[in-house]
């Protein structure tokens, strides 16, 4: 064997590895693995869904708030989540994906959002509850994915995780101001942390073991912590956050170890985060009806601007 024969195959993988290596960014007009691709549409796509399915647990709020101010903070929550949709889309679309097949997938139950959005918004408490949590845990999985290998994605993430933030405050505020009220009013806020504590931190995913796309995804630089770093990340953030509001955390092994230097905490239960990332939360057959019905509600829009864009087409072609 004389000297290996440098492809132009080669060439471009040592591209795109070195890319990696040194921490720079992917672009769309370089050249990537086909396994690479397919795995960031997946997440973004999956990511996408979450926001604009997320929509709908606190958006059944927007009509009954007690308040015009808050009124208009959960409006302006709501709609930032359909613009994280939004900027999402788009970028899976800079990798060759189309927003209409994406959608469809999520209406025929072939993609996933996160589990945690099949569960009820029961009181108004949920939505400060959804701020502080979820909205705090996704900031915690967000965060580092502004470093992520893919340049649209990670610039996508910069502005998200500005707006996540405002959202988490919103929530921690409207806690503060409730556990600051009546019994009544504190006994509410209690009841939402202890449907959305456990759901919080199936967010981050199946643990380590059990994640098959993480390795993957951490050699890529997709991804930079594993499910189970960032969800100890998350139960560290929270305990302080809980004591200062006054709200016990429903996990009675929860406590400091003071050799790991972080909480200890109880165990998941995974058989219902299956159940519900398959389709048997308590939800998930409402909240796909719902996003389908919206999605025909709006076919007469996508008709409509289909044939303006043709008329602009056939105007111009005239001039
Ligand atoms: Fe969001
Ligand atoms: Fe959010």
């Amino acid at each position: 064997m004389t000297a290996t024969a440098v492809t132009p195959e080669t060439e471009l993988q040592r591209h795109f590895e070195d890319t990696i290596e040194h921490d720079r960014r992917i672009e769309p007009r370089d050249w990537m693995p086909e396994a690479y691709r397919k795995s960031l549409v997946r997440q973004i796509a999956q990511h996408a869904h979450s926001e604009i399915i997320g929509m709908q647990p606190e958006g059944k709020w927007l009509t009954r708030a007690p308040s015009l101010r808050r009124k208009a903070i959960l409006l302006a929550k709501v709609q930032d989540e359909a613009g994280h949709g939004m900027y999402l889309y788009s970028a899976a679309e800079t990798l060759g994906a189309d927003r209409a097949d994406l959608t469809q997938l999520l209406i025929d139950g072939k993609q996933k959002y996160s589990s945690i959005f099949n569960y009820p918004t029961l009181t108004f408490a949920d939505v400060g509850v959804i701020g502080w949590l979820v909205d705090g845990a996704a900031i915690v999985n967000q965060v580092p994915l502004c470093r992520s290998s893919f340049g649209p994605y990670a610039r996508a993430m910069v502005r998200i995780c500005k707006e996540e933030s405002f959202h988490q405050r919103q929530g921690y505020e409207l806690l503060a101001h409730l556990m600051g009220g009546t019994p009544a009013q504190r006994a509410m806020v209690q009841d939402a942390t202890n449907r959305w504590w456990w759901p919080s931190l199936m967010m981050f995913g199946p643990p380590d073991a059990d994640s098959p796309n993480t390795q993957q995804s951490m050699a890529w630089r997709i991804k930079r912590h594993t499910n189970d770093e960032l969800r100890q990340r998350f139960v560290d953030m929270s305990v302080p956050q809980a004591e200062a509001l006054g709200v016990t955390l429903p996990d009675p092994a929860l406590r400091w170890n003071s050799e790991r230097e972080h909480h200890d905490f109880g165990e998941i239960d995974w058989m219902e985060f299956k159940r519900v990332v398959s389709g048997q939360g308590p939800c998930n057959a409402e909240r796909i009806a719902h996003r389908k019905a919206a999605h025909d509600d709006g076919e007469w829009v996508r008709e409509a601007a289909v044939a303006y864009a043709a008329k602009q087409a056939a105007r111009g072609a005239a001039a």
